[in-house]
């Protein structure tokens, strides 16, 4: 099985979730990590893309929304500097054969807003012609930069075995 994992990322905590999602979906085939400004072309065989990334604004980010991240006061280089998954999404061609999806986000915990990066990117890849094989997932940071709450690396690794199960089926 082949599977790409994209992600986008300000601070590190939903890279740290895609590089766990990958861990766990390394169990059954290839699988590639890649930040969204550095995807190139999908692999030919591409049987399932995971596609993850910071809820901003109750959806996916924007330039603006990542222009206010890059203020905030945070450890670390910011990680995706270039475009956002709403971007990408929006530049990446139809399938030409079957291609699973599932979507995560990572979110603030408390106070939970309503909105999700997940959901919006799964509805949009929906409509690029993927499909969507698990509910949008959503991973808990505390506050604006993280860090993730206690748990959620092994609760990524876990959805990403139960996918790459789904994916196989
Ligand atoms: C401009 C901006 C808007 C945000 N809006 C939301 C929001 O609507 N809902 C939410 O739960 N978290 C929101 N957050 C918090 C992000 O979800 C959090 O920064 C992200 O999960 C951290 O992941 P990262 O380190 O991969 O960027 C926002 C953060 C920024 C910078």
């Amino acid at each position: 099985m082949s599977t790409v994992v994209v992600y986008e990322s300000m601070f590190g905590n939903t890279r740290e979730i895609a590089e766990a999602v990958a861990r766990g979906l390394g169990a059954h085939g290839t699988v590639e990590v890649h930040e969204v400004g550095e995807v190139g072309t999908l692999p030919a065989d591409l049987d399932l893309l995971v596609v993850g990334g910071p809820t901003h604004a109750f959806s996916m980010s924007k330039p603006t929304t990542r222009a206010d991240a890059r203020t905030k006061p945070h450890e670390g280089e910011i990680v995706s500097t270039g475009i956002g998954l709403r971007e990408w999404i929006e530049s990446l061609p139809a399938p030409d054969h079957r291609v699973a999806v599932a979507t995560f986000d990572t979110r603030v915990r408390h106070p939970r807003l309503p909105g999700s990066a997940a959901k919006a990117a799964g509805k949009a890849l929906k409509a690029h012609g993927y499909r969507m094989i698990a509910d949008p997932e959503t991973f808990d940071v505390h506050g604006m930069t993280g860090p993730l709450f206690p748990g959620e690396t092994d609760r990524a690794a876990a959805w990403g075995e139960r996918l790459a199960s789904v994916a196989h089926a």
